[in-house]
């Protein structure tokens, strides 16, 4: 079992009301049920709280609380470092020192945040993520063509994380040969070893998995988002091969790891509950407020906030300089909120969630991710017998900027 990270002094300016002592990555009732354990922090930390764990932190965790730091971000900056910090650093690095990728746009504010997501916004535009839609069925069915006859499987390994990656492939016209090769990087990047710091020259090895299909893009245009976002300006700039790497980093973290999760707990729910998956099979209609509400439900981005300027959080006055986590599982899941939170029910206000973030970085491939779930699930629902949990395999999680899957073993007969 993995050890609490040692807890650091409180600073001065921390009120002792405000403290509770929490390891977001290693808290063992966390990595045992997380959502469980979210829920009792509702009823028994401060909606913000500060931890002395995990290097010292503010983790917010009351829906309105997220919410409202979410859309104050000249207070609670995405820029993980002040700016003029970052070109300082730059700076110092010797210049034969290859570039590291910044994750454009995620980390970085408004004003610039704007003219900087725009080209994403219109490359996964609704329209252009339900032109995938062929593919990812064809997909979710050969996936589970694989799997079907031996009447079980390791769902994250068999499905979850395949298909992502594949659709990430396919979309960026990348060879669907590479996938092994991705997958690969996918386990490197996002599930390193406990304890472990991957530092900056891991986003560097990610660019260079895609750097040379994105300079043969430039020269050759085709019809993938490389493609067109190399058609795009920014604020009226010619794209650059710098964005161009930033981007593809980014959607290479945020894209595949996210819609992973989400498959993984709504598909352990639904083997936990025969009830729904009879009534999801005998009325499919009913799937895109179920991927909602099983949004809502299992929410599980973790995304982190530098405070810029002193300001006021929930109870608790937060001070230049602090770290801020917002606990999109723990918003999610607030009674204040949501009526019996814990409760599944498609019948709610099925719009009013935070599982794809809020303000100026809500979530640009939400309505890729949309899809990839609606259909898996449809494909899953009308091929795959009822399946349930796997009772010798309990579920695995690990926990830090998402909360995460490992595992869910299924079985169906
Ligand atoms: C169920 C799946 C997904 C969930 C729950 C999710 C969640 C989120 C959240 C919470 C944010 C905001 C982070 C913040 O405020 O710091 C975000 C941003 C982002 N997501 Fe997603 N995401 C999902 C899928 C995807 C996919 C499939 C892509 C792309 C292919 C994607 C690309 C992005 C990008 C580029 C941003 C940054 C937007 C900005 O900074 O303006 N996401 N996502």
């Amino acid at each position: 079992m993995a050890t609490l990270s040692e807890p650091v002094e409180k600073p001065g300016h921390i009120p002792e009301a405000a403290v509770f002592d929490f390891d977001y990555h290693y808290d063992p009732e966390l990595l045992a049920d997380p959502h469980k354990r979210m829920s009792e922090l509702l009823e028994v930390a401060p909606k913000v709280f500060w931890t002395p764990r995990n290097g010292g932190t503010w983790i917010a965790i009351g829906f309105n609380e997220v919410f409202d730091a979410l859309r104050r971000p000249d207070e609670f900056s995405s820029s993980i470092f002040p700016p003029e910090q970052i070109e300082e650093l730059l700076k110092l690095l010797p210049e034969d020192m290859p570039r590291i990728p910044r994750l454009k746009p995620i980390t970085i504010d408004p004003p610039e945040h704007t003219a900087i997501r725009s080209p994403l916004s219109k490359a996964f535009s609704p329209k252009a993520a339900m032109s995938q839609l062929d593919e990812i069925k064809s997909l979710a069915d050969s996936l589970i063509d694989a799997v079907i006859d031996q009447g079980h499987c390791e769902f994250i390994s068999a499905v979850a994380e395949p298909l992502p990656v594949t659709v990430f492939l396919r979309m960026f016209g990348l060879p669907v040969d590479r996938l092994g090769e991705f997958r690969d990087l996918v386990h490197e990047v996002l599930n390193p070893p406990p304890g472990v710091d991957l530092g900056p020259m891991i986003l560097r090895k990610v660019a260079d998995a895609l750097i040379d299909d994105i300079a043969a893009r430039r020269d050759h245009r085709q019809d993938d988002i490389l493609s067109q976002l190399w058609g795009l300006d920014v604020d009226g700039e010619p794209m650059t091969m710098d964005v161009m790497e930033d981007y593809a980093v980014l959607l290479f973290i945020a894209g595949l790891d996210t819609v992973i999760n989400a498959m993984g707990f709504a598909v352990k729910h639904l083997a936990e509950h025969p009830e729904l998956q009879a009534s999801l099979r005998a009325d499919p209609s009913q799937i895109p407020d179920a991927v909602e509400e099983m949004l809502r439900r299992y929410s599980f981005v973790v995304p982190l906030r530098r405070v810029a300027q002193d300001a006021r959080l929930g109870d608790f006055d937060l001070k230049e300089g602090d770290r801020l986590m917002l606990h999109l599982a723990g918003a999610d899941l607030d009674e204040r909120k949501f009526d019996r939170p814990d409760h599944f029910d498609i019948t709610r206000d099925l719009k009013s969630h935070v599982a794809f973030g809020g303000g100026p970085h809500r979530c640009v491939g939400m309505h890729l991710a949309r899809i990839e779930l609606h259909t898996l699930y449809r494909q899953m629902l009308s091929r795959l017998p009822m399946w349930r949990l796997d009772p010798d395999h309990p579920p695995t999680y690990h926990s830090g900027n998402v909360i995460a899957v490992d595992s869910v073993h299924i079985r169906w007969d």
